[in-house]
Order: C-alpha cells, then sequence, then structure tokens
C-alpha cells in the first residue's frame, strides 16, 4: 500500500498588519493583556477587496513551486474553510476557477480550527485508495470580517486573524515516509461555545436585520470552555495517534499544534513533556487563523529548516464543534 507523501507547501497572509496597540485604539483592551493571555503580538487582517480564495491561490502557488508541478497536474482539491467567500459554493471551487483548472473535483471541509487536519485526512484515504494521485489541501480563513471590533467583543476580536496554507500531496512508497495515522473525533454537545450563530438556514430569512443587532453574525466563544477543553483533548489525541503508530512521545522530532492560544500551547507541551525545540509557535506574529494555522506553521518549518526528510511530524487541533484530532507523519 502507498502513502501519502507531502510534495511541496506555502502560505499566504494579507500585508496589513494589525498590532495589539492598534486594537487597544478600537476596544477597551491593552497590548500587556492581549499579549499575557494570548500571546500575540501582531495579526494579519485583510483590506476589503482581499478574498479568502486569492490568499489560498497565493498559499497554493508557492506550494506548487515547491513541489515543481503546474496547477493542471493536481486532480483534486480539498479546501478547508470556515469563513468561505460565499455561503455557496465552496471556496474550492472558486480556487479550481483561479488556477485554471477545468473540471477536477473541489471539496471543502467545514471543521473549524480542525479543518486542516480533517482535510488532509480525507485526501490522504483518496491517494491510498488509488482514486486521485496528486491533491491540493488548502486551509483558508478570512476571520477579520466576522469579528466584533469594540470593547463588547474584545474576547474574541484580540485572537482571531485572517491567512492561508496550502500541501500538494501525492502517492509514494512506505519506506520513504509520508503520512502514518489520523485521530479525529467531535462532539457536539459543545456546539455553540464557539460559533457563528447567522446567517443560518433555519432562520426565515437567514439573516435580518434583528439578528445584527444582537451582534448574531459574530464569532462568539466561551473562552474559558474552549480552554478548559483544549488542554485536555489535544494532549490526549497526540498521545493516541502516536500509540496508532507504535511511537512514544519522546521520539516527536516537531509538533506542530493549532495556534488557537500561546497559554493552550505552553499547558500541552508542559503535559506532554516536550522540550521547547520539539514544539513550534507563531501565534506571536499571525494570531488564530483557524484552519490556516497550522499549514502555516508547517510551510515556515519546512523553509526554516526546523523540519527535515525522515523527522516524526505531529500535527494537533481543537477547536469550534467542539472538532478535534491529529496527524503523524514521517517526513
Ligand atoms: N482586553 C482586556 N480585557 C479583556 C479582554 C480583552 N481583549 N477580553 C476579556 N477581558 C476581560 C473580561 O471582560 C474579564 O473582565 P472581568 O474580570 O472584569 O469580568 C477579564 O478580562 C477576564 O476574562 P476571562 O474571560 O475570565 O479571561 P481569561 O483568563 O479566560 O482569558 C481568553 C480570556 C479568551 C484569553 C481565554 O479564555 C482563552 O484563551 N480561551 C481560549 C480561547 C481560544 O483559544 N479560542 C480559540 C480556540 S480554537
Amino acid at each position: 500500500m502507498q502513502r501519502t507523501r507531502f510534495l511541496g507547501t506555502g502560505f499566504a497572509v494579507p500585508d496589513r498588519v494589525v498590532t495589539n496597540d492598534e486594537l487597544s485604539r478600537l476596544m477597551d483592551t491593552t497590548d500587556e493583556w492581549i499579549r499575557t493571555r494570548t500571546g500575540i503580538r501582531e495579526r494579519r487582517w485583510v483590506v476589503e477587496g482581499e478574498t479568502g480564495t486569492e490568499l489560498g491561490e497565493r498559499a497554493t502557488r508557492r506550494a506548487l513551486d515547491m513541489a515543481g508541478m503546474e496547477a493542471g497536474e493536481l486532480d483534486a482539491i480539498v479546501y478547508a474553510t470556515s469563513s468561505p467567500d460565499h455561503f455557496a459554493p465552496g471556496n474550492g471551487v472558486y480556487l479550481q476557477r483561479l488556477l485554471g483548472i477545468p473540471t477536477i473535483p473541489a471539496l471543502d471541509i467545514r471543521a473549524q480550527c480542525s479543518g486542516f487536519i480533517y482535510a488532509l485526512s480525507v485526501a490522504d484515504a483518496w491517494i491510498r485508495s488509488g482514486q486521485y494521485r496528486r491533491i491540493l489541501v488548502v486551509g483558508s480563513e478570512i476571520q477579520s470580517t466576522g469579528l466584533e471590533v469594540s470593547s463588547a467583543g474584545r474576547h474574541v476580536a484580540v485572537i482571531f486573524a485572517d491567512g492561508a496554507g496550502a500541501v500538494v500531496l501525492g502517492p509514494g512508497e512506505p519506506d520513504h515516509g509520508g503520512i502514518l495515522a489520523f485521530d479525529l473525533h467531535s462532539e457536539g454537545a459543545h456546539a455553540e461555545k464557539l460559533w457563528v450563530d447567522s446567517p443560518g438556514s433555519m432562520y426565515h430569512p437567514r439573516v435580518s436585520p434583528k439578528h445584527m443587532e444582537t451582534g448574531r453574525q459574530y464569532l462568539e466563544m466561551d473562552g474559558r470552555e474552549v480552554f478548559r477543553h483544549a488542554v485536555v483533548r489535544m494532549p490526549e489525541s497526540v498521545r493516541s495517534v502516536l500509540a496508532a503508530t507504535g511511537h512514544a512521545v519522546e521520539n516527536i522530532s516537531l509538533l506542530l499544534a493549532h495556534q488557537a492560544n500561546l497559554r493552550i500551547s505552553e499547558v500541552m507541551q508542559k503535559d506532554l513533556g516536550l522540550r521547547d525545540d520539539q514544539v513550534y509557535n507563531n501565534i506571536m506574529f499571525y494570531g488564530n487563523t483557524t484552519a490556516a494555522t497550522i499549514p502555516i506553521a508547517l510551510d515556515e518549518c519546512v523553509r526554516n529548516g526546523r523540519l527535515k526528510r525522515g523527522d516524526l511530524l505531529v500535527m494537533t487541533a481543537f477547536g469550534s464543534g467542539f472538532m478535534w484530532g491529529s496527524a503523524a507523519v514521517r517526513w
């Protein structure tokens, strides 16, 4: 049986840098509060006119370059986003159009912060079954347009941001490494603890002035509950995916955790007993970009030499749903 290998990685973020000081002029917050509670120093937000699929396209072109491939050689697109350009169709088809690829399948995955892990698992199954050979997996988000940028929304607005990451996957021989295992979970009992209520097809109409008066179009979060579950679920999932591969935590070369909040990552690192050189965090510069955080960090680690061929890579995520999961890879 063949294994799924990573042929190329890439990322793109908007040019506009939004510092904590800039936010403290827009709402009742401080650089000190944001840094201490979340680790974030600055993030990227789009300017009007920039779209998630455009960021996805820029990330894709970098990943294709690294893979030495043309867009036309792709057989399928799996696109993870919780903030699509439109309610329908999904971002996958808009990206397909931007890339100029005629009729390959393009599927959107809605698994929020865990979107990239879920998307990888779908692409991996397609590749291992032989259904498609070269698959583009993208995680991109525009969260800034769904934030309440005022004191009322400060507990959420200071955390979330925009960006995109992409990987090109293809089949390879098992002794050359590749994706080893997945661990995937969800628990809908907590659906409303991190969610966007409206627009929703259960409402007539889907979005109304009444919704907007009460801010139901904004991302809403019970931060304490998210924190409490995340610090348990991510280490649990890391242990579980490692168990499926026969490896122990000390064998991890690099852990790329969803960049939800630096404090969450620190609690998890301590729980797993990992050294600083076994983890990578970049939330300081990008904030929480939901499905894009892992592929952005992955591309940085590939290009800056933190990740080398033969390394044992574990990626783990937790977020809205609640949904969480991990992937183990022999790089
Ligand atoms: N600036 C200043 N004060 C803020 C603030 C901000 N941006 N946001 C909230 N506060 C205030 C609160 O209003 C509260 O004030 P009060 O004590 O007067 O009521 C105080 O800070 C503490 O709020 P609390 O919500 O208890 O803080 P916390 O220590 O739980 O930190 C989070 C808040 C959001 C940073 C924290 O809960 C967290 O990190 N949660 C996980 C979030 C996450 O990772 N989400 C993404 C998952 S994918």
